[in-house]
């Protein structure tokens, strides 16, 4: 098949026309021969096929976006940053972006090395952030051994990020009862099936698991010990919002002795 990779492009725009756009762009392109060949892309510089991956590294060091969408300002924000949190999370689910309660989890191990991992958020109230994973797993026996972690989500359409850090402690087993039993009863096989985060000889290994423990639960498993919430208690939040030509907002929350939490903007 003969491809063609985009190794470069020119967009012109009409002199005096800077806010209409563009009036069309050249594109120069390197085909499998190594033979250059130059189309012409009428329009806003979208460019069309055959643009496809693999990208190269200059390709990936060129990416780049400008990010316009909204702001965030001192005014415009709430002073508790829970709030600005609730805000944002219902905004991104109701622009209906992928997995908007889907954050990043770092956890420290006693060895100071950071390791990260995506969890879903399952609560949240003036008490802090709660997801629920395996307590044996990887990161259950990092935040044995230090109990402090930071969140993430990034809401890529919305040019949004919040980023969480604080103390982490496990739910109520009367909380993790409630949201186990509210799981499919898939889900709770699974947790009994899964020993998450070990070497295991293979997928029959989880399906024999999960064989074995739906006979033996039936459609009542019980929650196993080693499942439940974790509760990440702030003390220090950031909202970062995209903005043109990199000079994005950015608010620290950052919590006083007093408990009082203090609105700080940070440089991009
Ligand atoms: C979108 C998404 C959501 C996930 N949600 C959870 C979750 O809520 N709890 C969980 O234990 N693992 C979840 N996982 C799997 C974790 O990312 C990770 O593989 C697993 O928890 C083991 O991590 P660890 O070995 O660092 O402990 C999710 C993965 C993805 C991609």
């Amino acid at each position: 098949m003969n491809t063609r990779r985009l190794v470069g492009f020119c967009i012109k725009v009409p002199l005096g026309k800077f806010e209409i756009g563009p009036e069309h762009t050249d594109a120069a392109y390197l085909n499998d021969r190594s033979r250059l060949s130059i189309d012409q892309h009428q329009g806003t510089g979208v460019l069309p096929e055959p643009v496809r991956y693999p990208w190269h590294m200059n390709d990936i060091a060129n990416l780049r976006k400008s990010y316009e969408r909204a702001e965030l300002n001192e005014s415009a924000s709430a002073a508790d940053p829970m709030q600005q949190f609730d805000q944002w999370l219902k905004e991104a689910i109701a622009s209906e972006v992928p997995e908007p309660n889907a954050m990043t989890l770092a956890t420290v191990s006693s060895d100071l090395r950071p390791s990260t991992r995506v969890v879903l958020i399952k609560g949240y109230d003036e008490r802090g952030i709660v997801w629920f994973t395996n307590y044996n797993s990887r990161k259950g026996l990092q935040l044995a051994g230090n109990p402090f972690a930071a969140l993430q989500f990034h809401w890529v359409e919305l040019e949004r990020v919040v980023r969480i850090e604080g103390r982490v402690e496990k739910v109520s087993d009367t909380e993790s009862d409630d949201y186990f039993n509210s799981r499919p009863l898939d889900s709770r096989i699974g947790a009994w099936a899964s020993p998450q985060s070990q070497v295991i000889d293979g997928r029959g290994t989880l399906v024999a698991n999960a064989a074995k423990y739906g006979a033996q639960f039936l459609l009542q498993p019980p929650r196993p010990p080693h499942w439940g919430g974790y509760r990440l208690v702030p003390d220090q939040w950031e909202f970062w919002q995209g903005r043109k030509s990199r000079l994005h907002d950015r608010l620290r929350y950052r919590q006083s002795p007093e408990g009082d939490w203090l609105r700080e903007r940070l440089a991009p």
